[in-house]
């Protein structure tokens, strides 16, 4: 059966959902994951960007050998140079350069013409493979250009080296048989495509990014960029676990398959879920709560009969199962081997110190794989702190003022500070503020949720700041709702403070 590639842009594209920012550790997480899921190529970033997005492609470029280590450039010398030094470790690299096509971003964007746009492909593209054997060239907003201004640009990238050629619905315009429509034309009418793989990058405006994808597979693209959970820039991009249970499922239809390992799929999601701070709707095809339950009569009379009266696929099948809790007479293999389940690859010294919370906390109640993420994935957020919580005091009352001390560790240092607040946690954060020395932070979001249900949940708090026009985001857990929130502020000025 014809193989589809599955290109994974979780990590560039999605971490462009609207809030997100996700640290190193945590990106280094999910892209192990994604190599276990059977990715064929993960886009780790976009080196150019940021000095942190390249620290982030050089890690997983070298901690991640069983595929492709992909990272975006723009098509101009500096980024493509920059991609290619972020990628020096990777055992398969591949330099992915765009450049846009449609009359609208070259005359309001670009300000080039279409001359400047097919010798920059050329010179963008030659520089890259001169650098790396494996490069990918995408025309950005290629579902509203021209067609055979298209056609044009992406010989120039054949001509020059590219192995993949990418055609994005940059801003989810394109409706599944005029795409489909698409990707023929430029099969058809591309001088040199044939020695090229076709890829299609959709993005979910009008909600039909994985039908768009699907239509353009049919139509021979042999690649399909997608992210887990369908996070991505505004409305997302094409969801993978969509994507690959679509061509599994209907294998009959498609006459191809991916080399995903869709048991993988669920604990993927979770994972991306949790580190990226987005919870999935319950109704999210294939992989939210709901979409293996049953709740009408006929419905559950007929599953009992014969599941496949209404199951299509099975919950095992992407593995969906029944929730695990630990206690307090779980052991230290036990715990390690939920967090394989559960997605982590944590080294020893990581693991001791999450089984020690684990511990603390299974003193006090059943705890479950949500408990176990929020304990990891804190302490994820705890590497290379500058500032760690160490105590608190807080004095409040319905007819007082709060007041609060707060005492950090700051780079071995014990530093405390006492603030007055509307609230204990407007005061706690106010000591927090003053301990950092920066005098314009401005809290934008602040939540607590639990993670669990019960009088005993670990609370979860998440809090936005800005400071200096940058944005920061933390998150904190604990019983204690006060520290939680606390060590929320706290780790978003670990952000601010290591930017
Ligand atoms: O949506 C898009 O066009 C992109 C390109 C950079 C591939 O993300
Ligand atoms: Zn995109």
């Amino acid at each position: 059966m014809k193989k589809i590639r599955i290109f994974d842009t979780t990590l560039r594209d999605g971490e462009q959902t609207p809030g997100v920012h996700v640290s190193r550790a945590h990106k280094l997480e999910i892209a192990r994951q994604l190599e276990r899921l059977g990715t064929d190529i993960i886009e780790a970033g976009f080196p150019a960007a940021s000095q942190g997005d390249a620290a982030a492609v050089s890690e997983i470029a070298g901690a991640v050998g069983g595929c492709t280590v992909a990272a975006l450039a723009r098509a101009v010398e500096g980024d493509v140079r920059t991609a290619a030094k972020a990628l020096e470790n990777a055992a398969r690299p591949r330099i992915h350069v765009f450049i846009a096509t449609s009359d609208i971003h070259l005359e309001h964007k670009l300000k080039m013409t279409r001359e400047d746009v097919v010798r920059r492909t050329f010179e963008a593209v030659s520089l890259a493979r001169s650098l790396c054997e494996d490069v990918e060239f995408s025309a950005e907003d290629a579902s509203r250009s021209d067609r055979d201004f298209l056609c044009e640009v992406l010989a120039e990238a054949v001509k020059a080296g590219a192995g993949t050629l990418n055609i994005p619905d940059t801003v989810g315009y394109a409706v599944p048989e005029d795409f489909a429509g698409l990707i023929a034309y430029v099969r058809k009418h591309t001088p040199g495509i044939d020695g090229a793989v076709i890829s299609v990058h959709c993005h979910n405006d009008l909600g039909l990014a994985a039908a768009n994808s699907l239509a353009a597979v049919k139509a021979g693209a042999e690649q399909v960029e997608c992210t887990v959970n369908g996070l991505g820039e505004r409305a997302g991009n094409a969801a993978l676990e969509e994507i690959v249970m679509s061509l599994r499922t209907r294998a009959d239809y498609f006459g191809c398959d991916t080399g995903i390992e869709a048991v993988q799929l669920a604990r993927t999601s979770r994972l991306v879920s949790s580190l990226y701070g987005i919870a999935l709707p319950k109704n999210k095809a294939v992989v939210g709560e709901n979409a293996f339950s049953h709740e009408s009569g006929i419905h559950q009379h007929g599953m009992l009969a014969d599941k496949r009266t209404y199951e299509i696929m099975t919950p095992e099948s992407v593995g969906m199962g029944g929730v695990m809790v630990l206690g307090k007479l779980s052991g230290s293999h036990a715990f390690e081997e939920r967090l394989k389940e559960l997605g982590y690859t944590l080294g020893k010294e990581a693991s001791d110190a999450c089984f020690k919370e684990f511990k603390a906390l299974a003193d006090r109640k059943d705890v479950t794989d949500e408990d176990i993420m929020a304990i990891v994935n804190g302490y994820l957020d705890s590497l290379g702190a500058v500032y760690e919580l160490d105590s608190f005091q807080i004095q409040s009352g319905n007819k007082v003022r709060s007041m609060a001390m707060v005492t950090l560790s700051c780079r071995g240092a014990s530093v405390s500070e006492a603030a007055l607040g509307d609230g204990p946690i407007d005061a706690a954060f106010n000591a927090v503020s003053r301990l950092s020395g920066a005098d314009n932070i401005k809290l934008e979001e602040y939540n607590i949720k639990a993670v669990t249900e019960g009088a005993d949940a670990l609370g979860e708090a998440t809090v936005k700041i800005s400071v200096d026009g940058g944005r920061y985001s933390g998150r904190g857990v604990s019983t204690d709702i006060l520290e939680a929130s606390i060590k929320a502020y706290v780790s978003a000025l670990n952000k601010w403070a290591g930017r």
